[in-house]
């Protein structure tokens, strides 16, 4: 017992010298992007057993086997790194790609390694997202491939800069010079758009060995570096901690009353006690104080680095703010224009709310312009009116509150952000800040005296939404027009916004495509929203199939004012009544998305009110929805006792 224990402190202890030695080595993370046919794993486990790799996950299970025993402290560099994977599976999308930690006396590397199936987008977006350089590896006999470009467009939309271009099997085409020069010519000419600064053809025989960490002595043609020593000096972008100083603030760090201290990894830059820094979003000035790193005060901190910031004034300061250096502050905007890249398999709609997250913000938000999809294979500019999984685009993004941001040229990590679906918290995609919109710079809100509730009381009446979702004939417009009949005739005031006739003026140019539905509800909501604004009591008939939506209208409302009313009626029984005769016709294929039949109705999971149509008269529905209003006083008069209510 004591012997095992005895051998696991030693193994700690050799782990933490071997990380303390690592420690002084700079990291480049790369990417390998290609399929097993070309080599790939056979490139990786080339490269792992020549540089006498420790496994990522052995060294973890040793390393927690040494905090268990209290040997190692607090560890090092390796555990952040460890750390910084984990909060990308967080996210959920780490899945399928396997990252592998080696290191040479030169450098040390993390490699991701992504599959090249169907998910390739995906994949690659997430071993590429904190990359700085990708190995495209071409078979030699097969020379450049639409792969081959598919995988460098995507690498250079994510951001690297640095393409090594494997030339592998080059033992299958007996060492030639010619076809090597053919390949590299191809590539260079097909690259050229794609905006990176370094591309290295390397001739190479990853199952030989050739040219990956020895140099071949088969190809004397060949001059230049091998794999290894082309990773181990490779100049990667300009410096990080080159880059005017950011440092998300990941807690507030507060044990006493005498200490109030920002936590958080400097994500570009360097800081320096005294240094000025604002608050990015409140433009708040003050200066740094302390920098408190696990072993002590430190006078200088450079990006990467874990810090506490103690700053001397008492400026409001929480999680999720960024600290930035005043003379090179970020945008803050709420609407930028950004690549993005698409992963769920329901595809990206303009107009659907989702919730974006940026290293340091998180609001709703929706894409208010699709301007093109990128074609992955030669990067034409397509016109789109969605995305689909793996598909790339460029779109403008409104999100509901001010986001601090840099362009993703400018910064990976203040310039990157994901989407998340707001009913499956899923990661759905990922995004690259180009630029933000100046209009978002120039609209502001106009403040108005007359309040909302200020009319509501006039017309003595609490403003609420009705919104009566279902299908086409199950009868929300009959009981729709049958409550405000009787609520128009106890002297409140209505309106009712009904599909039909709303899709005659305001919404006349759209269809019923997926998209069009979702733009049709964004319209309607927000004019349901004006008029109960305005004091009314609106009644929105409309099918609204989608679950995403009348979500979205629901969290556009004040607190109580949104009445989801699931007018359930089955499909048989519509089809039967079959009132504008639209469903005889889209079963006889002759109308293409008919809701129910080739396009989706999801039901609502907890209306405020269910009505079962079957076997009921409008009058019955009419008065089960007046009795649920009456029971919480919606809908009532509200009349003034003159205190007030
Ligand atoms: S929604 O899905 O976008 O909410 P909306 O309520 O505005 O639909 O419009 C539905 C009405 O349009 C139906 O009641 C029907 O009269 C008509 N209509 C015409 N084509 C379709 C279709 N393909 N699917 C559903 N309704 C259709």
């Amino acid at each position: 017992m004591r012997h095992a224990l005895a051998n696991k402190v030693e193994a700690a202890e050799s782990v933490r010298e071997y990380l303390a030695g690592q420690e002084q080595k700079s990291l480049l993370r790369f990417l390998t992007c290609g399929s097993v046919d070309d080599g790939k794993s056979t490139l990786i486990g080339r490269l792992l057993s020549d540089t006498k790799q420790i496994f990522e996950d052995q060294l973890a299970a040793l390393e927690r086997d040494s905090r268990k025993h209290g040997t190692t402290g607090e560890d090092v560099d390796f555990a952040l790194l460890v750390d910084g994977l984990e909060a990308e599976r967080e996210q959920g999308i780490t899945i399928d790609v396997a990252y592998r930690f080696f290191a040479t006396p030169k450098r040390k590397f993390i490699v991701a390694d992504t599959p090249g199936h169907e998910q390739y987008t995906r994949n690659m977006a997430t071993g590429a997202s904190t990359a700085d350089l990708a190995i495209v590896l071409v078979d030699a006999r097969q020379g450049v491939l639409r792969q081959t470009r598919r995988h460098s467009i995507i690498a250079s939309l994510l951001g690297i800069r640095n393409i090594v271009v494997a030339v592998n099997k080059i033992d299958l085409v007996g060492f030639d010079q010619k076809v090597f020069d053919r390949i590299t010519a191809e590539y260079a000419a097909f690259a050229e758009s794609l905006g990176f600064k370094s591309v290295v053809p390397i001739p190479m025989s990853a199952r030989f060995g050739d040219n990956v960490t020895r140099r071949s002595d088969k190809m004397g043609w060949y001059s230049g570096p091998t794999l290894i020593e082309h990773l181990e000096s490779v100049v990667v972008e300009e410096e990080a901690a080159e880059r005017p100083f950011r440092f998300p603030v990941q807690y507030v760090n507060r044990p006493n009353l005498d200490f109030r201290g920002f936590a958080g990894t400097i994500a570009s830059g360097s800081v320096s006690q005294g240094d000025e820094i604002v608050v990015a979003k409140s433009g708040k000035p003050s200066t740094v104080k302390r920098i408190v790193a696990q072993g002590g005060d430190l006078r200088t901190a450079v990006a990467g680095q874990a810090v506490t910031i103690v700053l001397e004034d008492e400026v409001e300061v929480s999680r999720g703010n960024l600290l930035v250096a005043p003379a090179a502050r970020p945008h803050v905007a709420d609407q930028f224009a950004a690549n993005v890249v698409w992963f769920d398999e329901q595809a990206l709609l303009p107009g659907r709310s989702y919730i974006l997250r940026t290293e340091t913000d998180q609001a709703s938000a929706t894409v208010t312009d699709l301007k093109y999809r990128i074609n992955v294979n030669d990067f034409a500019h397509e016109a789109a009116k969605s995305l689909e999984m793996n598909e790339v685009g460029v779109c403008n993004i409104s999100a509901q509150s001010p986001v601090a941001f840099d362009s993703f040229a400018d910064n990976r990590t203040t310039g990157a952000f994901i989407l998340i679906d707001r009913i499956s918290n899923a990661t759905v995609g990922a995004g690259m800040i180009l630029h933000p919109l100046r209009r978002s710079e120039n609209i502001h809100w106009q403040s108005l005296d007359v309040t909302s509730k200020a009319r509501a009381d006039l017309k003595n009446q609490r403003p609420a939404v009705l919104w009566f979702t279902g299908l086409s004939g199950s009868g929300k417009s009959t009981v729709a027009n049958l409550l405000e009949k009787k609520l128009h005739a106890t002297g409140r005031h209505t309106y009712v916004l009904d599909g039909d006739n709303v899709r005659h003026g305001l919404n006349r140019d759209l269809g019923f495509t997926d998209e069009d539905r979702v733009e049709n509800i964004r319209r309607v909501a927000e004019v349901a929203k004006l008029m109960a604004d305005a004091g009314l009591i609106v009644i929105v008939s409309f099918i609204s199939p989608f679950r995403a939506e009348r979500r979205m209208a629901r969290e556009l409302m004040g607190q109580g004012e949104f009445v989801e009313v699931f007018v359930d009626t089955p499909f048989e029984e519509c089809a039967k009544r079959d009132p504008k005769g639209l469903y005889a016709r889209a079963l006889a294929g002759a109308i293409k998305n008919f809701t129910g039949v080739d396009s989706p109705y999801e039901t609502p999971k907890n209306p405020e009110i269910h009505l079962q149509t079957l076997g009921k008269t409008p009058e019955e529905m009419v008065e089960a929805v007046e009795a649920w209003l009456n029971e919480r006083d919606i809908a009532e008069h509200q009349y003034d006792d003159g205190g007030g209510i």
